[in-house]
């Protein structure tokens, strides 16, 4: 992934208006020409490493419940709830550590069985190798919870992401 690439697979409007990279070209026209070159365009595989750092409670909280049914206080797991994120993500388990980007979107519990989320969300690149890239969620990401606090609500999980895009 270059720093002046477009953003990659399954790009999404908004992180296209978002990037401000000046290699790309957001003309309408030109980025209907960049669409139609894709299926000619060569692919990459591009491994990504860093840690996510969401915090539901307390001071400086960086992501919130926004709905739920009224049914969601008697689930075990949490049914039914969605929250709206905004979360540092670093290069090391530590918070303090260099923050490269954020990830920026919804997640919800899904399952009724287990505690089950589904995430939808755009990874911003703003440090590091990465800078000034925009990923929507694609690929495959293997994640591990480093550390988890069910009192404050805090977490944080190491993700090994790998991704698809053109280069
Ligand atoms: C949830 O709301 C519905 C519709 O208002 C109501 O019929 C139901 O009894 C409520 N359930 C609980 C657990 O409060």
């Amino acid at each position: 992934m270059k720093k002046h690439s477009l953003p990659l697979v399954f790009f999404s409007i908004i992180t296209l208006s978002l990037a401000t990279s000046p290699g790309v070209n957001l003309d309408p026209n030109a980025v209907e020409q960049w669409l139609k070159a894709l299926p000619h365009a060569k692919t990459k595989l591009t491994k990504l490493h860093f840690h996510f750092h969401d915090k539901l409670n307390g001071n400086r909280k960086t992501s919130a419940r926004v709905a739920q049914p009224n049914t969601t206080t008697a689930s075990p797991t949490f049914f039914g709830s969605v929250f709206i994120m905004d979360n540092p993500l670093t290069t090391e388990p530590k918070p303090s550590s260099k923050v490269i980007g954020r990830d920026q979107g919804i997640y919800a519990a899904t399952s009724k069985q287990e505690v089950g989320l589904l995430m939808t969300l755009n990874f911003v690149f703003t440090d590091g190798l990465n800078k000034g890239s925009t990923l929507k969620s694609n690929g495959i990401a293997t994640t591990k919870t480093y550390f988890f606090n069910p009192t404050t609500n805090v977490a944080i999980i190491e993700y090994h992401l790998m991704v698809m895009h053109y280069i």
